[in-house]
């Protein structure tokens, strides 16, 4: 089988092609813009995104949104995610959180396929905390002030660790459960 993921962020596509390469799908990486809806759920954008792209008349393809929930804001960013990030940037997220004790947060993702026409969704989630400080230079967007283990970020630790622990990586091994059941 092979996919399209479809997607602007560099750094998505590139964990996709390492965790598909595992489950013998291969995949490749195209940037076609399309229209991003602001709804309350990641389900929601994921649903719309798929239906815009198939009305464009692309097939076989995959695409993502993700977001940051953390506890003590009441979830936000999530949805919001991506605004926060080009506005506020980590340190502001950082700023917000100033003093606060409760750092608790959970990455959350949403992958929808089209695979001949069908629809096929799967959901993923990371829960983890917010470092004081960020820190590290791999990864993407809130990598560097996300942690699983209270010590390394997610911008400080191999992708192939990040994929095996986090919100994009429970959301693709969910997705191939769901492909293998399809193609069965
Ligand atoms: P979107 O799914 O592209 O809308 O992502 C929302 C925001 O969350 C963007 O600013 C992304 O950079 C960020 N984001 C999504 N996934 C991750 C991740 O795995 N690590 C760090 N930031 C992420």
């Amino acid at each position: 089988m092979r996919l399209n993921v479809i997607t602007s962020n560099q750094g998505k596509a590139v964990e996709f092609k390492a965790a598909f390469k595992d489950l013998g799908i291969s995949v490749s990486h195209i940037s076609i813009p399309y229209d991003e809806i602001q709804a309350d759920t990641l389900e929601e954008v994921v649903r719309a995104g798929v239906a815009a792209l198939r009305a464009e008349g692309q097939s076989n393809f995959l695409i993502d949104d993700s977001g940051l929930f953390i506890d003590s804001l009441g979830g936000f960013p999530g949805v919001y995610s991506s605004y926060v990030q080009k506005t506020l940037g980590n340190a502001g997220v950082l700023k917000l959180l100033h003093g606060t004790r409760d750092r608790g947060a959970e990455f959350r993702c949403c992958v929808g396929c089209d695979v001949d026409g069908k629809t096929v969704m799967a959901s993923g989630s990371c829960r983890g905390t917010i470092l004081e400080n960020a820190s590290g230079s791999g990864g993407f967007g809130f990598d560097p002030i996300f942690t699983v283990d209270g010590v390394k970020s997610f911008a400080e630790i191999p992708m192939a660790l990040k994929n095996s622990v986090s919100h994009r990586g429970a959301a693709i091994a969910n997705l191939a459960g769901e492909l293998r059941k399809m193609l069965r």
